[in-house]
């Protein structure tokens, strides 16, 4: 169920309204900016696909109703169990790095994606900046394993690779804000529960797992 939209000036544009008609999860927007999450919803889930991505897994006719799937109709539904935490992974580049992506889930602070703050976020998704080092330039080794660089080949291990930031890195502040705090709004995933995950999928790296609130913990302010 969709809050009542208050007729001010934030929620009379109608991203917000949509947004909130298909978030796939339930919302807890306690002390959070209504118009915000709603636009950072519709970002989310109807322009941007991050959840494409950072689901896992995300579509497959065991888990959901994605249109692509033989005997599916549009418009599909997203897997809410491991909605936007992460996990999916992607390749293992030159150097032994396992590139998955990660959890955008809040955990207990409240702080969405890893407890990251808003000019933690606004700096990642502009810059591609890995916080977490996850796998830094080879020889030293991350969370992921470590990223073979020049001369050998030209990627750059201290920035998020895969990960659409130099797309991003063009969306205003406002829309930044807004995803940051929709993020804070859907619910924790631990991944110590019983998610699961496509088979031959290698092991999460730890930086995927992080403490939820307990189920009736008041909604994070
Ligand atoms: C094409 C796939 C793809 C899409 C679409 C995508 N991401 Fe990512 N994202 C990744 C991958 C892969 C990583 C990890 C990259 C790495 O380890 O180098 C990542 C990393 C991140 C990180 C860094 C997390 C951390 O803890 O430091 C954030 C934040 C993030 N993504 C947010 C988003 C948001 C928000 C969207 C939608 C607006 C989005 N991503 C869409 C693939 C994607």
């Amino acid at each position: 169920m969709s809050p009542p939209v208050r007729a001010d000036s934030d929620n009379s544009d109608s991203r917000v309204q949509k947004g909130y008609d298909i978030a796939p999860v339930k919302l807890k927007t306690k002390g959070l900016n209504h118009a915000l999450v709603g636009i950072g919803s519709y970002l989310v889930n109807a322009q941007a696909d991050c959840n494409g991505c950072h689901t896992s897994p995300d579509y497959g006719p065991e888990y959901s109703k994605d249109p692509t799937f033989v005997g599916n109709k549009a418009p599909g539904v997203v897997n809410p169990a491991a909605y936007l935490g992460g996990g999916t992974f992607f390749a293992t580049f030159p150097g032994g790095a396992n590139i998955f992506t990660r959890n955008l889930t809040p955990d207990i602070t409240g702080l969405p994606e890893g407890g990251h703050t808003l000019d933690q976020f606004i700096d990642i998704m502009r810059a591609g900046h890995d916080y977490d080092l996850a796998h830094p330039p080879c020889p030293a080794t991350g969370a992921e394993g470590c990223i073979l660089g020049p001369p050998a080949t030209p990627l750059n291990g201290n920035l998020l690779q895969i990960m659409p930031w130099p797309t991003f890195s063009h969306m205003s502040n406002d829309d930044l804000k807004a995803i940051y705090e929709y993020l804070k709004a859907i619910p924790c995933i631990a991944h110590q529960g019983p998610v699961p995950l496509p088979p031959g999928t290698p092991a999460l790296p730890s930086i995927l797992y992080q403490s939820c609130p307990a189920p009736d913990a008041p909604d994070p302010k």
